[in-house]
């Protein structure tokens, strides 16, 4: 199968093969961009990227695409979802509106707790279907491949059950997922902490590690849920089985968890909202002599829950790379929608425009590992796109706060 696409306005892209590595502070605001553009994809991989003065004329065996006064920009990659899930929590959200907190609800009892019991009741093709129709509804503004975790199971059946769903999905949908086991997420009721981590790392790791159910692990690691040693014993665990390790961090408190990240060498850091001088210095350090863990802000959570937004405009300026994700989840971020998470990022968090389409396509693709086939247009790369409307400049896309211009996306180009 070759697909030529003509006469583009411009693509965020490049005709020579460029480095992989992650971009870092000034790097991302100055994205490539060839204008009056075409794009050949061959098998789904992307073959050349050039100007219309040197596009090729011969057309036998090629599907031709005219895409006048489109932008072709890499495809979102979404690194940080919970889009396994039973139902929304509209009641929960009523009881914030008269004037209950995030942690008020999860003390009484709600929360993650609420989502487990759900799950605990829902058949497995139930939730598959529901996954399926989220990640039709993602990839309508933008998202070419996702990350999902488990989490709200809470048991060993119940993990396997949400890991199975994302399994499955991978069969009968085009994009590209992956399953992270979200080990350490809440403390079920009655369950004394110490036994419920020993099982979920000692036991339940290595079971759904074997039945090949398992990318990533992951750990809430906050105050009133799990501690930087319980990070660090799970992290030791997944890497004993070449696992690497993604971590809800710095939500609403700094309790050491992006120290123990750095030196458990993990993938990513997610959340950020709370960020000490301290906790930067951390990832300064760790990016100062390699990779470090990739910062992944989550913009949704932070308009959701009213919390503030990650500093992402101090992140960049420290020289750090910076990943954005939609972090869709039914009880702090209802929404997939990284396009908007672009407009938010622009809006809320002072990112040049560049720097949020960096944070959703090549840095979010290093937040999974990902970075060698997908996240940019050049030749060699998975041809994961999306095509605009007809617009004259992209910036168009995160100008609208919520009107889509998004065309088209396309999984290896197709
Ligand atoms: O990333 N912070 C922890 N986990 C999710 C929210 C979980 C929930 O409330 O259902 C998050 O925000
Ligand atoms: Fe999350």
């Amino acid at each position: 199968m070759r697909t030529r696409f003509t006469h583009l306005a411009g693509v965020v892209g490049s005709p020579e093969v460029l480095p992989l590595s992650p971009l870092k502070g000034a790097e991302m605001a100055a994205l490539p961009v060839v204008r009056n553009a075409y794009v050949e994809v061959v098998d789904g991989t992307i073959s050349a990227v050039g100007t219309m003065a040197d596009c090729p004329l011969a057309d036998d065996g090629w599907e031709l695409r005219c895409c006048q006064g489109q932008w072709m920009l890499p495809g979102f990659i979404d690194s940080h979802t919970h889009l396994v899930f039973a139902a929304p929590r509209v009641t929960e959200f009523r009881m914030r509106l008269d004037g209950a907190s995030y942690h008020d609800i999860a003390a009484a009892g709600g929360g993650i707790l609420n989502s487990a019991a759900a799950i605990a009741q829902a058949e497995e093709s139930v939730l598959l279907d529901a996954l399926l129709a989220r990640l039709e509804t993602a990839r309508s503004t933008g998202t070419v491949a996702a990350e999902i975790k488990s989490g709200y199971g809470l048991s060993l059946d119940a993990e396997r059950k949400m890991l199975r769903v994302i399994q499955r999905a991978r069969g009968l949908q085009p994009m590209p997922l992956w399953a992270t086991f979200l080990a350490l997420h809440a403390l079920p009721k009655d369950r004394p902490r110490a036994d419920f981590v020993a099982d979920a790392v000692d036991r339940w790791l290595p079971q759904l590690a074997d039945e090949g159910l398992v990318d990533f692990v992951d750990v809430f690691c906050e105050a009133n849920y799990f501690t930087a040693d319980d990070l660090l014993r799970l992290a030791e665990a997944a890497a004993k089985r070449g696992i690497e390790l993604k971590s809800h961090v710095n939500q609403f408190q700094s309790v050491g968890g992006i120290q123990a990240s750095v030196a458990a060498k993990a993938r990513s850091v997610d959340h950020l909202e709370v960020l000490s001088d301290a906790d930067l210095d951390a990832l300064v350090g760790a990016w100062g002599t390699g990779y470090g863990p990739m910062p992944v802000a989550l913009p949704h959570c932070s308009l959701f829950l009213n919390i503030p937004y990650t500093p992402g405009r101090q992140i960049i300026d420290a020289g750090l790379p910076l990943a954005l994700a939609s972090d869709c989840n039914p009880g702090s971020a209802p929404s997939s929608d990284l396009r908007m998470a672009w407009s938010l990022a622009t809006h809320q968090m002072k990112l040049r425009v560049d720097e949020g389409l960096a944070a959703l396509t090549a840095n979010a693709a290093f937040a999974v590992n990902a970075h060698q086939r997908m996240g940019r247009i050049q030749p060699g790369m998975d041809a994961h796109v999306l095509l605009t409307q007809p617009m004259p400049d992209y910036a168009e896309l995160p100008y609208f706060t919520s009107e889509n211009r998004i065309a088209q996306t396309l999984i290896y180009g197709r």
